[in-house]
């Protein structure tokens, strides 16, 4: 296990009506608020009335930054970045899921930066200061709302990149799972594929003896597979969307990562393909994921997988561990698609092959699980196509 430094910095409050602590929240680090949101599913569902109705309750001033893009733009953060400029922001609450929380993150350093918040995005500026960011959460997927990274979006380069700084990490987080009961069936389906990947982008790394961190992740795995399904079946479930809940942030607030960290596989193609088709997420993980899996399966992780069919999906362990460990790939295949019912190719999802080497010469995953040059890329996008 490598050595690690624990800090989790975000409260959390969670469970039903929680919001009734946003006032506080808000109090305890500005006066005046950027409150973002997205298209208008928390005007739909009523979040919207009851967060203003408390802000007007208790004196709190507040300017908006809303129609925040899934696969959030960078032309957005800086739309957000000069509210906050004009009107004196001192803390940013975003209400949404991964896209909202993730440009608030961004519009929280760019208030600091008069140049383009690509710029930090890409690492040519570093940022100067940070508001204060607190999430209500509204969709169990992405884990922002408890860890320090966000994506943003540049669609005249295509190019969908991630950033993480420690003060990046919401300062609170409000989650009450009442607030995903709306959560279409697609965007249910595709958060959990979102959820199991950040813990199979951490399953699967060359730490070995990290045996506390895997039972956790394995136990977040159990998690989405008993949930998930039931969640689809009965969006007003409760304990089904708490689990959920509980389990997005769980998967990637560092604490699993602790030890065993190493960059990840599956997400970075994932967004070559949102950069250029703007497809939904989880979706695009849950495509490539069992085709990287068989991809990367050798002699050298066979071990690994097969632990992975045996502790998550409890299947046998066989006198063939290649056998074992396929049974492993294949339970995930028809949990992904015949379960959640997720597409199943590429093609599915509105992406066409011409794109393909063009997305693969974009990466060179080194450092990684099983490094991959992009002709390996290439031919896992093939086989998902
Ligand atoms: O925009 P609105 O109208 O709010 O609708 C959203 C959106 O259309 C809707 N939605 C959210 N909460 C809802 C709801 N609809 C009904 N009821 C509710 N309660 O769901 C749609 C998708 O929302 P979005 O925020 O885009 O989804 P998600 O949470 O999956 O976030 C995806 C983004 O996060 C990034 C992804 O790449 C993508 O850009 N990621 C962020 C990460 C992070 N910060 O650590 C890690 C992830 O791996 C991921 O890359
Ligand atoms: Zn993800």
């Amino acid at each position: 296990m490598y050595n690690f430094k624990y800090d989790i910095g975000t409260k959390v409050y969670f469970g039903k009506d929680q919001i009734e602590q946003l006032p506080a929240s808000v109090k305890e680090y500005g006066k005046k608020v950027l409150l973002c949101y997205g298209g208008g599913s928390i005007k739909r569902n009523g979040i919207y009335d009851t967060i203003t109705g408390l802000f007007k309750e208790n004196g709190i001033e507040w300017v908006e930054l809303s129609g925040i893009e899934p696969n959030p733009r960078h032309t957005t953060v800086n739309r957000g970045a000069a509210i906050c400029r004009e009107n004196d922001v001192d803390v940013v609450v975003a209400i949404g899921g991964g896209s909202t929380i993730d440009c608030a993150k961004a519009v929280a350093f760019a208030k600091f930066y008069d140049g383009d918040a690509w710029d930090i995005v890409t690492r040519k500026a570093k940022p100067t200061g940070f508001l204060p960011v607190i999430a209500v959460l509204t969709l169990s997927a992405t884990g922002s709302e408890m860890d320090t990274f966000g994506v943003i979006s540049n669609m005249d380069t295509n190019d969908k990149l991630g950033f993480g700084f420690p003060e990046s990490r919401p300062v609170v987080a409000i989650m009450d799972p009442q607030y995903t009961f709306s959560v279409s069936k697609y965007q249910t389906a595709s958060g959990s594929a979102d959820i199991m990947s950040h813990t199979l982008e951490t399953y699967f790394t060359p730490v070995k003896d990290a045996f506390l961190q895997d039972r956790f992740m394995e136990g977040i795995l159990k998690t989405v597979i008993k949930y998930a399904p039931v969640a689809l079946e009965e969006p007003e479930n409760y304990e089904a969307r708490a689990n959920l809940m509980w389990a997005s942030s769980w998967a990637i607030n560092d604490m699993v990562g602790y030890g065993k960290k190493c960059p990840w596989t599956v997400h970075p193609m994932e967004h070559e393909l949102s950069a250029y088709f703007d497809i939904t997420h989880g979706v695009g993980l849950a495509i490539l994921t069992p085709h990287w899996m068989e991809y990367v399966l050798s002699e050298d992780t066979v071990d690994k997988f097969v632990e992975y069919a045996v502790n998550v999906w409890n299947i046998p362990a066989g006198e063939d561990k290649f056998e074992t460990a396929h049974k492993g790939i294949e339970a995930t295949r028809r949990f992904f698609f015949d379960t959640l019912g997720i597409p199943s190719r590429l093609r599915d999802v509105g992406i066409t092959e011409d794109k393909l080497e063009v997305m693969a010469n974009k990466l060179n995953l080194t450092n990684v699980y099983v490094p991959l040059t992009s002709e390996d890329v290439l031919k896992i996008y093939k086989a998902s196509f």
